[in-house]
């Protein structure tokens, strides 16, 4: 069969389900307001929800590095792409997050891809809350361990799979903030979980870091759970900014990925530039401006949400639409009126919850939110 022609049979398939998808070309830095294919919008779908991405502090810290030590790593960091700076990023990691030690990667998906099978395998079990991201989807069947679902947040649910698993090394893998529903994992119950039937726990702070706690560190750390979850991962891409993106945890669970995380050992470093501006976006965020951003992003989402709604806040507001179709028709009416807010769809979210996914930053103004309140309201129903 014709490789052309068969794919171009599924990309009809995808277009005809509402299912396919498009690059859009973004012509200015990242921020409240962006231009897209030649056209003016206010931006409600990014996550960098402290508007650090194309903050001085940072694009001064990556200019320098890259004139420093220029714009690639040249080879993994246990060969020779290990620059100063990857070191003190780690340091930086692990003081922020209050752990003994940290480990960077390349994207939050090379975190979780090199780290879950480095720690299970064949006849262990990994056990995934339904909402789970992909990337720790990915990471939990690639480690051909046995890969059990407990619905979302269903915590009777995934103690009877524990009970079904006794005896076998089990990891039990979560999001502290959910990726497209905005709502949140409850942490402390999994840590007693865990603790009560000897499993680890694995928990994504994507969402969480940067955004949640007096520090900014996140959920587990607002919690005062760490040293209780075994595996911490994080994104530097998100609230943080940059691109990257890390494990934290004790020494030896950081020196043991560092022999054995493939996503690490096989792959070119990220490049200076990127790690120059990680840091400076971790100084950034445990700085008094840091607070006021965080207080500012806060203030925002209350302002945005609706004062009678029970879910917690978070900076991820789902707006549910049902159909695929509905989605899309919805989002292109708001992309009419200027404002830049996705469809989700599957396989990103279950077939028929598509919604769309309206993120709030701190550099956005009163008005701007006001005037997305406004057209969200005005939409035809
Ligand atoms: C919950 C969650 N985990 C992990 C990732 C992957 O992180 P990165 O974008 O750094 O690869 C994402 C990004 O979309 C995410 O939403």
């Amino acid at each position: 069969m014709d490789l052309n022609f068969h794919l171009e049979q599924k990309l009809r398939d995808w277009d005809a389900a509402h299912l396919r998808r498009r690059l859009r070309s973004v012509e200015t830095a990242q921020g409240p307001a962006l231009r897209v294919d030649g056209r003016e919008f206010l931006n409600f779908s990014s996550n960098d929800y402290l508007g650090l991405a194309a903050h001085p502090a940072l694009c001064e810290a990556a200019a320098e590095a890259l004139h420093r030590y220029g714009a690639g790593a040249g080879a993994s960091r246990l060969i020779c792409g290990n620059f100063d700076l990857q070191d003190r990023l780690d340091q930086a990691l692990a003081a922020f997050k209050r752990t003994p030690a940290a480990l960077s990667f390349t994207s939050g998906y090379a975190a979780a891809l090199g780290t879950l099978p480095a720690l299970v395998g064949k006849g262990d079990v990994v056990i995934l809350d339904k909402l789970a991201h992909a990337s720790l989807i990915d990471a939990a069947r690639l480690s051909g361990a046995t890969l059990r679902i407990f619905p979302h947040n269903n915590l009777d649910y995934l103690e009877n799979l524990l009970k079904k698993n006794t005896g076998k090394k089990t990891v039990i893998v979560t999001e502290s903030v959910f990726s497209m529903d905005g709502d949140l994992a409850p942490l402390r119950e999994l840590v007693e979980i865990k603790n009560r039937h000897g499993a680890w726990l694995f928990v994504d702070e994507a969402h969480a870091t940067g955004v949640f706690g007096d520090r900014g560190a996140g959920r587990i750390d607002a919690l005062n759970l760490t040293g209780q979850v075994d595996i911490q991962m994080g994104t530097l891409g998100k609230a943080l900014g940059s691109c990257g993106g890390f494990i934290a945890g004790s020494r030896t669970l950081i020196d043991f990925l560092l022999n054995q995380a493939r996503s690490f050992v096989f792959s070119t470093a990220s490049a200076p530039a990127a790690c120059a501006a990680s840091i400076a976006a971790l100084n950034l965020v445990s700085s008094p401006e840091g607070t006021q951003l965080k207080q500012r992003l806060w203030h925002n989402l209350s302002a945005f949400r609706n004062p009678k709604s029970e879910i917690p806040l978070s900076p991820i507001i789902p707006w549910m639409l049902g159909s695929e179709e509905k989605a899309l028709q919805t989002a292109h009416l708001l992309d009419q009126a200027g404002f830049l807010v996705p469809a989700i769809r599957y396989p990103t979210v279950a077939r028929n919850k598509a919604r769309l996914r309206i993120t709030v930053s701190a550099a956005h103004n009163p008005a701007q939110i006001s005037r997305l309140a406004d057209a969200l309201h005005s939409l035809p129903s």
